[in-house]
């Protein structure tokens, strides 16, 4: 007789976005008449870039003869891709990561999912509290936890960094030694950053204790002040403990195309394996690559009419967060993020629990945020917006809430 994996069992029922959008979905239909904006989901608004769409054109056209069509593509991802980032997101940062040592993939959310996978299900993982929900969700799945503790709101067996505003959002080194660490900088959902020297030290935390840490730089584009490292790898011996995600989703509008890529670096051992080795053996057998014509547009986003063109994409979303910030601040709010990343984290008032500002600020205001609660418990009275709307909406969602 067949049975089910009873880890998935032990994920708690509502899915935080499900929830969001019933409300909505209620709100509306009991409310025709009023425009709601939704700050919620973090996805993109903007059209692809034009050198974007060129570059699909062209591929799409190559697809069309036999002369130039693809088939399956090469099992890291093609060349000219790997290439372009090995050279324009590390060397050109000072960063020595080869482009054997990249593996694209159709986006960082099943990249952080799958991660997991290559390392053994004893070891002990820890995530900063509030967390971007997948890296605690996929271990559960993997039986790499204990049961989910209703009344802390936590998984058992998973150690939770608290991130509080007294320590600006940033996770301590923990006390008990975790095997993987995720860091995920700039932050989803604080909109927090760390330093190139907070950075090492958790860095020479991993290499001492013989942990790897798992980073997310997802972000990394929106990072608009100097000192911020980019990469992991801007610090010394992070490639001996250190595996980093990327996406092009938030970089460059790629939430619908799909397109991500994570680094193994090959100097990176665990019990004497070469990592990389099983990421690439991984990626062999259960992946077959991101489609050639999604390659080919992630290309153009190096090329330097395709940079200037996304640099003023970030740059239209982080006047979004200017103005969510600058407003929110105006209006007495608690505010941080949206500096460095394209998230606004604001302290609910008068101590209101995060689903209950939710609720207010949709009936009231008819705009939608994300409960901080919905990522850990650290989370609860906090909420987070993104800059993601279109300018428009956000000035009208800002005003709307000042008015509160
Ligand atoms: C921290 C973080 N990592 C990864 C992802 C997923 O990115 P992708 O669209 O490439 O799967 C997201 C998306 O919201 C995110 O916030």
């Amino acid at each position: 007789m067949a049975k089910v994996n009873k880890d998935y069992l032990k994920l708690p029922g509502s899915y935080l976005f499900s929830t969001i959008g019933k409300k909505v979905r209620e709100f509306e239909a009991a409310n025709p008449d009023k425009k709601v904006i939704r700050l919620g989901i973090g996805d993109v608004t903007q059209a692809l870039a034009p050198e974007i769409i060129n570059a699909l054109h062209t591929a799409v056209d190559e697809m069309g003869n036999e002369e130039t069509f693809r088939g399956y593509a090469p099992d890291l991802g093609y060349e000219f891709l790997r290439s372009v980032i090995a050279e324009k997101d590390y060397r050109e940062r000072g960063c020595d990561v080869d482009k054997d040592e990249i593996f694209i993939s159709d986006g960082a959310k099943c990249d952080c999912g799958n991660i997991q996978e290559i390392f053994d299900k004893d070891n002990i993982v820890a995530v900063c509290d509030p967390v971007y929900p997948v890296y605690v969700d996929s271990n559960v799945m993997a039986g790499r936890t204990g049961e989910y503790d209703e009344e802390r709101q936590l998984f058992n067996g998973v150690v939770y960094m608290p991130c509080t505003a007294e320590s600006g959002f940033m996770p301590d080194l923990p006390k008990e030694t975790p095997d993987l660490i995720y860091l995920c900088f700039p932050n989803n959902p604080t909109g927090a950053v760390i330093t190139k020297d907070k950075l090492q030290e958790w860095v020479d935390y991993a290499n001492d204790k013989g942990s790897v840490i798992l980073y997310d730089s997802a972000y990394e584009a929106y990072i608009s002040e100097p000192g911020i490292p980019h990469s992991i790898y801007e610090c010394a011996g992070a490639k001996s403990c250190a595996i980093e995600f990327r996406s092009f989703s938030k970089t460059a509008g790629f939430t619908g195309l799909r397109l991500g890529y994570t680094v193994v670096p090959k100097e990176l051992r665990v019990e004497g394996v070469i990592v990389r080795d099983l990421w690439a053996r991984r990626h062999g057998t259960k992946y077959n690559g991101a489609p050639y014509i999604v390659q080919r547009a992630g290309e153009a986003v190096y090329s330097e009419k395709g940079r200037k063109e996304i640099e003023t994409q970030i740059g239209y979303y982080m006047e979004n967060a200017k103005i969510i910030f600058e407003g929110l601040s105006s209006a007495g709010y608690q505010v941080s993020g949206g500096v460095n990343a394209p998230y606004i984290w604001l302290k609910t008032p008068d101590d209101m629990t995060s689903w209950e500002f939710f609720d207010m600020l949709l009936q009231k205001a008819n705009v939608v945020g994300t409960p901080g609660s919905g990522f850990g418990p650290h989370g609860e009275h906090y909420f987070r917006l993104t800059a993601f709307g279109n300018r428009d909406n956000t000035v009208e969602a800002v005003e709307r809430i000042k008015k509160l």
